[in-house]
């Protein structure tokens, strides 16, 4: 039996609020580097885990990470502070999607709390023979949904350019 999609009941169509994820954890001794600070590529993973559950909240089909844009680390996350990962669907193309994780971290013992990260990723949806697949389209409601919306297809164009393979100019040696 084919998975039933999710639709927005406020207005029978795919909003971004359908897709936001919500994803907290706690820093602990294992997550860390010999200086306390959060592992850049445990936060990476973290980060795609939420980006893809937003992606299959949005689309209802299984979806693969085919790309991830450059992520900074503007702060280290130390021992024992907690990470929260907000996701959610800035666009959908065709068979793909652009999502946005913002990463925040707080220190439970002063209160303080610190946008860590942004990130981009793009999923694609798959069919049961695990080629790309249609997603509906989404539709932004706030000014913030409205500009990232628009933001996602510069970034998109970006990318598509980014896969064109290299030629190197003539006579650089
Ligand atoms: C991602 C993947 C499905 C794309 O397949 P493909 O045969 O290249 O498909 P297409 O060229 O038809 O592109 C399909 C969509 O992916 C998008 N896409 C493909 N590569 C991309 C990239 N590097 N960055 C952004 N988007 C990309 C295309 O723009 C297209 O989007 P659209 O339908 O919305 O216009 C395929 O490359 C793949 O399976 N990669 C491995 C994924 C993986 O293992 N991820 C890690 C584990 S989850």
């Amino acid at each position: 039996m084919k998975p039933k999609l999710v639709v927005s009941k406020k207005a029978n169509r795919k909003v971004v609020q359908d897709s936001q994820v919500t994803m907290v954890e706690l820093v602990l001794p294992n997550d860390t580097n010999q200086l306390g600070a959060l592992l850049g590529g445990k936060l990476m993973h973290w980060i795609d885990i939420a980006a893809a559950i937003s992606a299959q909240r949005h689309s209802g089909k299984v979806c693969v990470t085919a790309s991830v844009d450059e992520i900074n680390f503007h702060h280290p996350i130390r021992l024992g502070e907690v990470v929260t990962l907000r996701a959610s669907v800035n666009r959908a193309f065709h068979t793909s999607m652009e999502v946005g994780v913002q990463v925040t971290s707080e220190n439970l013992l002063t209160g303080e709390k610190k946008t860590s990260n942004t990130a981009y990723l793009t999923f694609v949806a798959l069919d049961s023979n695990g080629r790309p697949s249609e997603v509906f389209p989404i539709f932004p409601e706030t000014n913030d949904e409205k500009r990232r919306f628009k933001e996602a297809l510069l970034r998109r164009e970006r990318r598509l350019q980014n896969r064109k393979p290299l030629s190197p100019k003539k006579g650089v040696r």
